[in-house]
């Protein structure tokens, strides 16, 4: 197969296409052709050495794909050679084949392309099990989401107002809030002009919001507490400016608040499959109504994943890269 490799630790440059086996799938796993995979922002910090993958994972960069069915290992029942699949993967996407444990295998949402689909797994798990299982977000409630354009946000601010919920985003421009209002947000907040804090008060009347999920971390942590209302939870899933922070825990016994986050690729796959589970009953309905559609910024050849690696990190996408074989 054509696969990615990260040459040595470093920039986009390192990643560096090659000839590798086909993988082949063991107990439970299922062999997928690949025909597109979506790229996150876990993958650039694996190439610069910083996020390791996971025991027994591919060293390959590469958390989803869409394709079709090329193999079954044993005990795989409900695929067949030939069926259009989405997968979750804890690495190896970045490759013409990949092996995905069957729990995190889905069906590709009717109406979908293989590029969309591609676009699903890595953000629609954790944006479900950190928003909704974890932060217990529930219809009529208010939540801020911060990086609204990332494809975290993007798919945050969908599925949250899809499901009842006022939502309130922030970005870095004002051309990206409005690509978070377009998507469902009632105010887009550019956190390089406005304080969020003093936004989302102004907007709850003073109550504050009920659920945050943040990427930022650092000295956001403590200005989240601020603007979480009385029994509010916050949801931390990256820390991206700094990962220790000075809290007033005051704040947290007085209004009764929640802190909690995680991180989803070192998780079972049968941890990830009850995700898996949630998401075919909750979620496949909005995405084949078209309710809620991954928002898909560019896409690339596989062979040139370092291009889709500088895009990303250039911060000017709204939504999602996708590489396509
Ligand atoms: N915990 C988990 O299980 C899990 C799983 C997947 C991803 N993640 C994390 O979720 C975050 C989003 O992932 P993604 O793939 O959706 O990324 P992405 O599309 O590249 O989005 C990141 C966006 O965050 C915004 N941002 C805000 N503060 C930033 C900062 N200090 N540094 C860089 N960007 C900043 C940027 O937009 P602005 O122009 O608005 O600043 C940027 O476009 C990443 O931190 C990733 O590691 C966590």
């Amino acid at each position: 197969m054509l696969a990615i490799e990260i040459r040595t630790p470093g920039g986009p440059e390192v990643l560096t296409p090659v000839e590798r086996p086909d993988p082949v799938p063991s107990d439970g796993e299922v062999l997928i052709a690949v025909e597109a995979a979506g790229v996150n922002r876990p993958d650039l910090m694996q190439r610069r050495g910083a996020y390791p993958p996971p025991p027994g994972a591919s060293d390959l960069p590469g958390l989803e794909v869409a394709g079709t069915v090329a193999a079954v290992g044993p005990g795989v029942d409900g695929w067949r050679v030939g069926d259009p699949v989405c997968a979750l993967l804890a690495g190896g996407g970045y490759a013409t084949r990949a092996v995905a444990p069957v729990q995190q295998c889905l069906p590709i949402p009717r109406g979908l392309d293989m590029v969309s689909a591609a676009a699903i797994p890595e953000t629609f798990y954790t944006v479900w099990t950190n928003l909704f299982d974890r932060a217990r977000l529930r219809a009529g409630e208010t939540v801020l989401v911060h990086g609204g354009t990332s494809g975290i946000g993007t798919t945050a601010i969908q599925l949250a107002s899809a499901r009842g919920s006022r939502v309130f985003a922030t970005a870095g421009s004002d051309q990206k809030c409005r690509a978070c209002e377009a998507l469902g947000a009632e105010c887009g907040i550019n956190y390089r002009t406005e304080d969020f804090v003093e936004a989302v008060m102004a907007l709850t009347k003073g109550r504050g919001v009920d659920v945050i999920l943040d990427m930022v971390g650092g000295p956001y942590v403590a200005r989240n507490l601020s603007a979480l209302a009385t029994e509010g939870r916050l949801s931390q899933i990256a820390v991206m400016s700094g990962e220790a922070a000075a809290v007033d825990f005051r704040r947290v016994l007085t209004r009764r608040l929640t802190i909690t986050g995680s991180t989803l690729r070192p998780r079972t796959p049968s941890e990830k499959g009850v995700i898996a589970d949630a998401l075919r009953r909750e979620v496949w309905p909005l995405l084949e109504s078209g309710r809620v559609k991954p928002v898909i910024f560019r896409t690339f050849p596989l062979v040139q994943a370092s291009e889709a690696h500088r895009l990303m990190e250039s911060g000017e996408h709204i939504g999602k890269i996708v590489l396509v074989v």
